[in-house]
């Protein structure tokens, strides 16, 4: 199974009460994500919250049996959305999920929130 990037699409950044209101920052930066992955081989899914409210907008980049990452704090921007795509794909390249540092798209430095370890053992 290829890597997912779980988009939060109930993430609202600050001052977003002071939009239009159309949609959330969430739905937004998804949209974007989801054009951005097109043809790549990573995946995407939607959900509401992944309890980084505070740091919106979040997302995180998944796989089995690798290192997965949760990332925040993204403005809804084709940039931001194409940065965590290229990290999708390297981190679908990678064996463990690990990515080197130097592999990282400028526009997620600064973006990591948490990495958590695969599961061992038999489930
Ligand atoms: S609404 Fe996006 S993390 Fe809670």
């Amino acid at each position: 199974m290829t890597t997912c990037i779980t988009i939060c699409d109930t993430c609202k950044r600050a001052g977003w009460e002071e939009g239009d209101m159309a949609r959330t920052d969430g739905e937004a930066l998804a949209e974007l994500i989801e054009a951005a992955a097109e043809g790549t081989g990573v995946g995407t899914r939607r959900v509401s919250c992944l309890m980084g409210c505070k740091r919106a907008c979040n997302v995180a980049v998944q796989a089995p049996e690798k290192l997965a990452y949760a990332l925040g704090g993204f403005e809804p921007t084709r940039e931001a959305a194409e940065a965590i795509v290229a990290y999708a794909v390297a981190h679908a390249e990678s064996g463990t999920g690990q990515v080197p540092f130097r592999a990282w798209p400028e526009a997620v430095k600064g973006h990591f929130v948490a990495r958590l370890p695969p599961l061992e053992g038999e489930s």
